[in-house]
C-alpha cells in the first residue's frame, strides 16, 4: 500500500470511529521519522547545490586534465571548509587524443559518412589488399594469408580490441571494422595495447558493399590513414571526506558518492556536477549531525573512462572498511529539468538496504507521497561496490535529458525542484540509518521500517 493511501485510510478510520488513540502509535512514528528527516532537510540549502554546479560546470572536467585538477581542488576546499579532513586518492589513467587525419580510400567508393576511429587506436598509413575475416575470431584467420593485408571484419560477438589483436597476430597490417546495425560507430578499445595495428570503423552499408565485391572475386586495394592520435598517461583523483560517528559508534560506514569528471566537450552540469554538488551540500549538513555511524562522502574521478575512480576506491578499501560498509548511495544526473522522475537503479536489479531506505524516504518526502521505485541499471559508480557485495544504488532521473553527454549539458537546464527532491530523499535516507536512535544495519536486508515499493523497467535514453 502506498504511504499516501495508508494515510488517508488512517484518517478515514479515525474520523469514523473517533478512536484516534488506536492509531496514535503509527501516527507518532510517522511524526517522529518526519521530525528526524527535518533535522536534515530543513538545513539543506538548494542554492548551495546550484552554486556548486554553476562553479563546477564552467568548463568540461575531463579526467586527467587541469580542469579535473581544478574541480578536485574546489571539492577538497569545500569539504575542508565544513571541518572535514580530506584524502585525495590519486591514480593513473590513459587519455586519448583523437586523430586529426582519418581517411579510407578504395577505388570507386566515397566514404560518406566518413570513417570513425577507435579510442586508444594507433596511428599508421597502410595500403593493402582487403581480406574478409568474418567476426575476427581467432578461427576466422585460420588458413587465410592476411600478411601485410587489411582485414575487413564485421562488428559483433567479440570486442573491437579482440578483433584487432587477432588480426594483428595473424599478420594483418591494418583493420577495418564495419557496423552490424545502422549508424556510425564510436568504439573504444578499452585501453592501449602494443599489439594493435591501425584500425577504423565504417558503416554497415559501406562494409557490406566491400564484402560484396570481395565475394564476387574482385581484388580490392585500400589505403587507410590514421594520424595524429595519441594515448598518454595522466592522473585522476577521488576526493574523500569522512564524518566520524559522534556517539556510541556502531562501527558501521555509509558511503555517499558522485563522479566529478565529465566527458570531453560537455560542461556536465547535470552529469555529474549535480551529484557532486549534492554530495558537498549533504556533507555540509551532516558535518555536525549526531550519528552513531561513520559517513564517507566521495567524489570519483574517471567515471566516464569506465568507472575507474570507483574501481580504484574499492580496490584500496581495507578489509576492515569493506566489512563495515553497509551501503553506498550514488547520485549521478540528479538535477535536469528535462529528465523524467527519480528512480533508484541497482546493478543486479535486486532491491537492497539502500533502495529500502531511499524508497521509505521517498514515501515520506516526495511530492506524490509514493515510495521511490527501483529498477536495474549499471553505468555508474555503484557498480564496483555491487561487484564486491556492498549494497549500492544509483539515484538518477529517467528517461535522461536529450543534452546527455553534449555541450548543451549546462547550468540553465538545472531544476531547483529536482535537486531539492533528491537531496532531501538521499539526506533523509542516510540519516535514518546513521542517526543514533535507529538500530545498526549490520547485514540487514530491509530498512528499519518496512517499505512498499515497486520495480520499474523504465526507458533511459
Ligand atoms: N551518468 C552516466 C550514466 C547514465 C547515463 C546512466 C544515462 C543511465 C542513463 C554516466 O556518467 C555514463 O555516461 N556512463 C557510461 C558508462 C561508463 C561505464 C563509462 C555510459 O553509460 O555510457
Ligand atoms: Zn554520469
Amino acid at each position: 500500500m502506498r504511504r499516501k493511501a495508508l494515510l488517508s485510510l488512517l484518517l478515514t478510520a479515525s474520523l469514523c470511529f473517533s478512536t484516534a488513540a488506536v492509531w496514535a502509535a503509527p501516527e507518532k512514528n510517522l511524526t517522529s521519522d518526519q521530525a528526524f528527516d527535518n533535522k536534515i532537510v530543513k538545513r539543506i540549502k538548494v542554492e548551495n547545490i546550484y552554486n556548486h554546479i554553476a562553479e563546477l560546470s564552467k568548463t568540461p572536467r575531463v579526467a586527467g586534465t587541469p580542469a579535473e585538477d581544478r574541480a578536485v581542488e574546489y571539492i577538497k576546499r569545500e569539504f575542508e571548509s565544513y571541518g572535514y579532513d580530506t584524502d585525495v586518492q590519486e591514480f593513473e589513467i590513459y587519455t586519448y587524443t583523437e586523430p586529426d587525419q582519418l581517411e579510407l580510400h578504395v577505388d570507386g567508393i566515397t566514404f560518406d559518412p566518413a570513417p570513425s576511429s577507435f579510442q586508444y587506436g594507433v596511428n599508421g598509413t597502410v595500403t593493402g589488399e582487403l581480406i574478409y575475416c568474418g567476426l575476427g575470431a581467432e578461427s576466422d584467420f585460420e588458413g587465410k594469408d592476411v600478411t601485410g593485408k587489411i582485414a575487413l571484419i564485421k562488428r559483433g560477438s567479440y570486442t573491437f580490441a579482440t578483433k584487432i589483436l587477432n588480426a594483428a597476430a595473424a599478420g594483418a597490417s591494418a583493420v577495418i571494422i564495419y557496423n552490424n546495425a545502422d549508424g556510425v560507430m564510436n568504439g573504444t578499445l578499452g585501453g592501449p595495447d602494443d599489439g594493435y595495428v591501425p584500425s577504423l570503423a565504417i558503416t554497415n552499408e559501406q562494409g557490406e558493399a566491400l564484402k560484396t565485391r570481395l565475394d564476387a572475386g574482385e581484388t580490392v586495394t585500400a589505403t587507410l590513414i590514421v594520424e595524429g592520435a595519441a594515448t598518454d598517461k595522466a592522473m585522476s583523483h577521488n576526493v574523500v571526506a569522512t564524518k566520524k560517528a559522534t556517539q556510541k559508534s556502531t562501527g558501521e560506514l555509509i558511503l555517499v558518492g558522485a563522479h566529478h569528471d565529465s566527458v570531453e566537450g560537455a560542461p556536465g552540469a547535470n552529469d555529474d556536477a549535480s551529484g557532486t554538488a549534492t554530495v558537498l551540500e549533504l556533507a555540509r549538513v551532516f558535518a555536525n549531525a549526531p550519528t552513531d555511524t561513520d559517513i564517507r562522502f566521495v567524489t570519483f574521478g574517471a567515471e566516464e573512462n569506465g568507472l575507474l575512480g570507483s574501481y580504484e576506491y574499492v580496490e584500496r578499501m581495507t578489509e576492515e572498511d569493506y566489512e563495515r560498509t553497509v551501503g553506498m548511495f550514488q547520485m549521478d544526473m540528479v538535477g535536469s529539468k528535462d529528465a523524467g522522475p527519480l528512480i533508484m537503479y541497482t546493478a543486479d536489479g535486486e532491491k537492497n538496504i539502500v533502495t529500502d531506505l531511499g524508497a521509505a524516504a521517498g514515501a515520506r518526502l516526495s511530492e506524490t507521497g509514493e515510495a521511490t521505485p527501483y529498477g536495474m541499471e549499471g553505468r555508474s559508480d555503484h557498480v564496483p561496490f555491487t561487484e564486491v557485495g556492498i549494497p549500492a544504488a544509483l539515484f538518477i532521473h529517467a528517461p535522461v535529458e536529450p543534452w546527455y553527454h553534449s555541450p548543451e549539458d549546462t547550468i540553465d537546464k538545472i531544476s531547483l525542484d529536482k535537486l531539492t527532491e533528491v537531496s532531501h530523499i538521499v539526506g533523509a535516507a542516510v540519516y535514518q540509518a546513521a542517526r543514533p536512535d535507529t538500530p545498526a544495519l549490520g547485514k540487514a536486508k530491509v530498512a528499519p521500517k518496512e517499505v512498499d515499493y515497486h520495480f520499474e523497467e523504465r526507458e533511459l535514453e
